[in-house]
């Protein structure tokens, strides 16, 4: 049969390119079924990216589920006693971030079940690393050791949910938070130090390597730099050892996931495109002794490669993209990435254009919607940008956290009308633009509240009995003061984040290190 090239898109053709190289190392086409007994997902719902699920009630009255994964399958169906090498080509279904609404989404992945140790996990990186080389030459893997990280948390803390909070931290290169948070909560910064040098450690192998094993004699936790050194020493892993990076803001699930773990990204691709790592722990909450390695390329996020990459070209535009929030604060950081050596004259021109660019400098900044900074970072549009850390909070944007430039500060605060008592009778009715944080806040108390979302002039709603409190920005308190109303608590300080798109880190690196040093020394 002859197949008309043309009439496939980007991500069916890579899909054969795939399964060529699986086959190639010996790897098994697994199939299976679309559908799956909902149950596995309800007792392993962390494991899954969200935890909604398209489910039905079969023609048996059993519930079942349209599949969101399909690693939680594959082990379901796997008998301890043999080693699986396996690759599939599946369709699984999840909610969409932007849309809300379920997606049915092309993936291809490759899992090795059984007798796994550091050749497999070698073996592992190094079809990741072909997989990415299949889709354009320009890639990068990082790599990561969630055993080093544990080791790291543990020296802070034995509380998980503060670990969590660190972790997320960790994930977003973002080491004030991690400072911030030792402080919060009296913890010394000294026992942080190895986490934070973890957390700005980032390089090819050969270059971060004895550093890493420093800070893992430091941690006592050598077996597990063994193992990431062992796993990158496969020979095959040479000839693209330029392609790799250690990385430690990859993280997955501490529950589920172990030892070595990592993530692909591609040149022009603003969001990770493959993504993977050692899975033993989930394993045995599934009641296996087997271990396991593997990882899942996201088609999905192909869909625009060739328009991207035209007849093997990468992306030119090697200027750095940066999204400034308009109006005042945006400035007064305009005027700190001047001082810092990244000028633009034509910005201080009177005139509407939102564009400008010094190409001698490599800068593009524009101006954008202070709240829309973060959107524009996380797609990729812009490679850094400035954000309120309330805009951060509210929108949990996927982007790394590299600065707190200390200006633009305020709180974030519930305030209520002079003389107001809450009555823990009645369900709490807040006023607000930023919905998340505040239920997040009374989640944490137990509180039950009503949240009604505005967008602006939240003052008011208390004032006119729409609500009974608000949750909002307070920076002088002369409109609180203005109307009469108050602060009744605060819920957390905010200040302007320097952000950075994670795929652009990759690629523009050293440009966006560099600007990130300048502003640092120049505050
Ligand atoms: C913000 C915030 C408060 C005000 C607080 O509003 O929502 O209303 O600033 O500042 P202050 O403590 O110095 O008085 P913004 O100016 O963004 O307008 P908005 O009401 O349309 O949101």
């Amino acid at each position: 049969m002859n197949v008309n090239d043309n009439l496939l898109s980007y991500a069916e053709r890579m899909t054969f390119s795939l399964r060529g190289l699986y086959s190639s190392y010996g790897y098994q086409p697994y199939r299976m079924s679309k559908f799956e007994d909902y149950d596995l997902y309800s007792r392993n719902k962390d494991f899954l990216i969200s935890d909604q699920v398209i489910t039905f009630t079969d023609i048996g009255g059993r519930l079942k589920a349209l599949k969101p994964d399909v690693t939680l399958s594959i082990i379901k169906n796997h008998t301890d006693g043999t080693t699986r090498k396996l690759f599939y080509n599946e369709n699984v279904y999840r909610v969409d971030k932007g849309t809300g609404s379920y997606k049915e989404l092309m993936q291809a992945g490759v899992e090795c079940i059984g007798d796994v140790d550091s050749a497999i996990v070698g073996e592992s990186l190094y079809l990741a690393a072909q997989s990415l080389g299949l889709i354009s030459e320009n890639f990068v893997l990082d790599v990561s050791s969630l055993d080093i990280l544990d080791a790291a948390l543990e020296r802070v803390t034995d509380s998980r949910s503060l670990q969590d909070e660190l972790v997320k931290c960790v994930s977003e290169k973002n080491v004030h938070g991690i400072i911030s948070l030792c402080e919060e909560n009296g913890i010394d910064t000294l026992n942080a130090d190895a986490l934070i040098s973890l957390t700005a450690l980032y390089g090819k192998p050969d270059m971060v390597m004895e550093k890493l094993f420093d800070v893992c004699e430091e941690l006592d936790c050598i077996e597990a730099a063994d193992e990431l050194k062992d796993a990158l020493s496969l020979p095959a892993l040479s000839e693209l050892k330029d392609k790799i990076r250690i990385d430690f803001s990859v993280v997955s699930d501490r529950g589920y996931y172990n030892g070595v773990i990592f993530k692909g990204f591609i040149n022009g691709v603003p969001d990770s495109v493959l993504s993977g790592g050692r899975y033993d722990k989930l394993m045995q909450r599934m009641k296996r002794r087997s271990k396991a390695v593997g990882f899942a390329v996201y088609l999905d996020k192909l869909e625009r490669m060739d328009v991207l990459y035209t007849e093997d070209e990468i992306p030119r535009d090697t200027m750095l993209n940066i999204a400034l929030p308009k109006g005042r604060l945006g400035e007064k950081v305009y005027a700190m990435f001047e001082a810092a050596g990244f000028p633009c004259p034509s910005i201080r021109e009177p005139n509407r254009k939102l564009i400008f660019e010094n190409r001698e400098a490599g800068v593009r900044y524009f101006w954008v919607k202070p709240s829309d900074v973060a959107i524009y970072v996380e797609r990729g549009a812009a490679d850094i940008g400035v954000a309120g850390k309330d805009i951060l909070l509210e929108y949990e944007p996927e982007v790394y956290e590299l600065l707190d430039l200390d200006i633009g500060k305020c709180r974030m605060a519930v305030a209520a009308p002079e003389g107001f008592c809450d009555d823990t009778r009645r369900t709490l009715r807040v006023a607000t633009k930023f919905s998340k944080i505040a239920a997040a806040h009374y989640a944490s108390k137990g509180r039950d509240i009503d949240i009604v979302h505005l967008n602006g002039s939240i003052e008011i709603a208390p004032i006119l009995g729409l609500t009974d409190v608000i949750v909002d920005i307070v920076e002088t308190g002369a409109t609180l003061k203005e109307n009469h109303l108050g602060v009744v608590e605060t819920i957390v300080p905010i200040s302007a984040r320097l952000i950075a798109n994670k795929s652009s880190y990759k690629f523009k690196g050293d440009s966006i290190m560099k600007i990130t040093e300048e502003l640092r020394t120049n505050m």
